[in-house]
């Protein structure tokens, strides 16, 4: 079935995660952080998206931001780096992660070749805000979908249907593009045609289900989607 819209996740796929933890070494004082960020910045992706998975399973929801400033506390304490200074001024730069290069443009391409464009994060809706004014992409989005609205993280089919609910497309009508592998299958899993942007060169999910495609950047989306 012909594509109507393009679905994003956020973090990892339109936003640079590791560019809070990288920007921050690079400033004058954070020499400590400087021999470690790139574990910081692993770490706390980790621990960000392994807190949301066991609040989901155990019914105990509280938004993205708060869930991100306990990963990054974890992740700190690991490297014996836990300053309020530091933590302030990292969830800072996260607050308004930079978009990677190819995405406005591929956004604009996708605008005019008349798709739906719209965010579906685990984010709360002001750090997607927050992302979607520094990056400069809002004119570009025709919505930005937060969780918040069922209060449950990915990959829960909830947090799923609630594409159609804002958009009115069905899910095969959908094309969900996602870097995070896990999200990317659970998609697929719930019906939407997907795309799995591996910028890393990581190995497929062990999941029940799979991406249909598989990219190394966003560059080719338009394409795809004129595609399916
Ligand atoms: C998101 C996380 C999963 O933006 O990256 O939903």
């Amino acid at each position: 079935m012909a594509i109507k819209a393009c679905v994003f996740d956020a973090y990892g796929t339109l936003f640079d995660v590791a560019a809070a933890a990288r920007e921050a070494a690079a400033e004058p004082g954070q020499e400590a952080l400087a021999g470690c960020w790139q574990a910081v910045a692993e770490t706390w992706r980790q621990k960000q998206l392994g807190y949301s998975w066991l609040r989901a399973v155990t019914d105990t929801h509280d938004d993205f931001w708060q869930v991100t400033g306990e990963a990054l506390d974890y992740a700190l304490a690991e490297q014996k780096l836990a300053d309020p200074l530091l933590r302030e001024r990292l969830l800072a730069l996260y607050f308004e992660l930079p978009a990677y290069p190819e995405v406005p443009e591929m956004l604009s391409q996708l605008k005019a070749s008349g798709y739906t464009t719209a965010i579906l994060s685990n984010g709360s809706p002001d750090m997607l805000s927050g992302a979607v004014t520094s990056a400069g992409v809002e004119p570009v989005l025709d919505a930005v979908i937060s969780v918040e609205e069922v209060g449950v993280f990915k990959p829960d089919r909830r947090v799923y249907d609630l594409v159609e609910t804002h958009l009115g497309t069905a899910p095969a009508e959908v094309l969900f593009v996602s870097s995070n592998g896990w999200d990317a299958a659970a998609a697929a899993g719930y019906g939407f045609q997907t795309a799995w942007v591996n910028r890393g060169g990581l190995p497929m999910d062990r999941l029940p289900w799979r991406p249909a495609h598989e990219l190394t950047d966003l560059t080719l989306i338009p394409d795809l989607a004129g595609r399916l």
